[in-house]
């Protein structure tokens, strides 16, 4: 059976709108505004600018565009536009919740509903690994960029990263299984099974997950594509090696387990140990090649 991947894409991120914030432990404070500021300073080699019109693509619920907002005097005015009204609105919504201003609308990568020349930056955050035509997103990117407009495109699975991660995923589920099945204790109770709804439309909406997450990315093969749509410069930077692994198992974990298991203090752990390996991880990288960590983390100029 043939599959629609825009409209997949449409669906199940509608329906992810709605808990997206809370399953990815997604924050808006000034903590997340520097974290994100930093991730793009790494891929700048430099100070993050003033930056008068900026676009998010792929904006989900908001969070790389309006935590680089929340930063004082960084950007002007906030455009963001993703595939699915369910995100265009949760990310209003928030905007709202923070006193931002950002002018959202539903509008495809590919087929970007804005003028050419219209923006100085353009950025996105985990949506370039669900678009079927890279040649072409990055050629309407190219398009709506002002000469000499910069793109950065972070949280893109690297093919070493994927392996790492998929190997974290079946080893944790496994584990957690056998140890449930074992009587184990998590939190101070009986480790105990989330019990899905099984009704056809969640069925549905889950089995669309795998088919929405379209790519892993060779970086090198990237640049190429960028270039020959019209690009001056395209490299890449990579982040995340040891906190993506840990993270993948805390996050099978949490998503295996009722939350009575998942106690205040489990969360606090798990998301203090994945911030000190990602120091870790940043004090490894210049060691290491960078295509071996988990995110893709691109630069383009027109
Ligand atoms: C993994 S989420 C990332 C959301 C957000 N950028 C973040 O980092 O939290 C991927 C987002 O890309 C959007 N998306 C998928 N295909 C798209 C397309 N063709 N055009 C625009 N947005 C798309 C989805 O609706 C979803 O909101």
């Amino acid at each position: 059976m043939e599959i629609d991947l825009r409209k997949a894409n449409e669906i199940f991120h509608d329906c992810e709108s709605r808990v997206y914030d809370s399953k990815w432990g997604i924050l808006y404070d000034s903590e997340n505004a520097t974290r994100v500021k930093q991730k793009f300073e790494k891929l700048l080699g430099g100070p993050f600018p003033h930056v008068q019109k900026l676009l998010e693509v792929g904006c989900g619920t908001g969070y790389v565009g309006l935590n680089l907002c929340l930063n004082d005097g960084l950007i002007d005015e906030f455009y963001a536009c993703d595939i699915s009204q369910g995100m265009v609105d949760a990310c209003v919504k928030n905007a709202k919740e923070l006193g931002l201003n950002v002018c959202a609308k539903r509008s495809e990568l590919e087929n970007l509903d804005y003028p050419d020349s219209e923006f100085d930056m353009v950025i996105g955050h985990a949506i370039l690994h669900h678009i079927p035509d890279i040649k072409k997103a990055l050629s309407e990117i190219y398009r709506v960029l002002i000469p000499g407009g910069i793109c950065m495109l972070a949280g893109e699975p690297t093919k070493a990263g994927d392996i790492l991660g998929r190997f974290a995923r079946s080893l944790t589920e496994k584990f957690v299984r056998l140890y449930i099945s074992m009587g184990g204790y998590f939190g101070g109770v009986p480790a105990q099974l989330k019990v899905h709804e099984a009704n056809e439309e969640t069925q549905r909406i889950k089995q669309l997950e795998s088919v929405v997450d379209i790519h892993t990315f060779n970086p090198s093969e990237v640049c190429r594509i960028a270039k020959s749509v019209g690009f001056r410069v395209a490299r890449f930077e990579g982040e995340e090696l040891i906190s993506s692994f840990v993270g993948w198992i805390t996050r099978t974990i949490e998503n295996l387990l009722v939350e009575e298991n998942l106690t205040f203090r489990w969360r606090y752990w798990s998301y203090n140990t994945y911030l000190k390996l990602s120091r870790l991880d940043e004090k490894l990288y210049p060691y290491l090649p960078s295509s071996w960590f988990y995110n893709m983390l691109l630069y383009l100029e027109k």
